[in-house]
């Protein structure tokens, strides 16, 4: 026997800033002017995130690249490897995403990498709540009620039980 099984999510699409909530904008700006602080020499494509914690404390990150290209680091794990060290337990429920080219923001939406779905997903999982994810480009907005979402399948700890025991 075998069948097919379809995996959908739902993103909402917004044509301006103005119409976002407000919570909403104010972590979109954040990213905005966080891709401002990138490092990105050698992709010249900057990057801003900004993680809205449960405290309502707003964390930044920006890419960091290397000459040692797979040494870089993405702006959503800046964002949320700082939150993580400086202030554990409390947990993230928004992520907006950003990105500056030689162009002004983005033309396109911009999306995380799958290594930074793995960690979105983690921090999901770790908390035990949604995480609200906000993409943006120069003229449009997406939201994704749940990180997980963009990473269906995703490994997760369930798959360790087993070892673990
Ligand atoms: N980058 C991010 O920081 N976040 C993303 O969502 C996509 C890509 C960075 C990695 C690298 O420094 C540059 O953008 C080009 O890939």
């Amino acid at each position: 026997m075998s069948r097919t099984e379809n995996i959908k999510f739902s993103y909402q699409e917004i044509d301006d800033p103005d119409e976002l909530v407000p919570s909403d904008k104010e972590l979109l700006d954040m990213a905005r002017k966080a891709a401002k602080n990138a490092y990105a020499p050698y992709s010249r494509f900057k990057v801003g995130a900004a993680l809205r914690l449960e405290s309502g404390k707003i964390i930044l990150g920006a890419n960091v690249e290397n000459a040692a290209f797979p040494s870089g680091i993405c702006a959503e794990r800046t964002a949320i490897s700082n939150a993580s060290s400086n202030y554990p337990g409390d947990k993230p429920v928004a992520l907006a995403i950003a990105a500056l080219t030689g162009e002004g923001y983005s033309d396109e939406i911009v999306s995380p990498c799958g290594n930074c779905r793995q960690v979105i997903a983690e921090e999901e999982s770790r908390y035990g709540n949604n995480i609200r994810i906000i993409l943006s480009s120069r003229k449009k907005i997406w939201i994704i009620e749940k990180g997980g979402d963009l990473l269906p399948l995703q490994f997760s700890k369930d798959h360790l039980r087993s070892a673990l025991r």
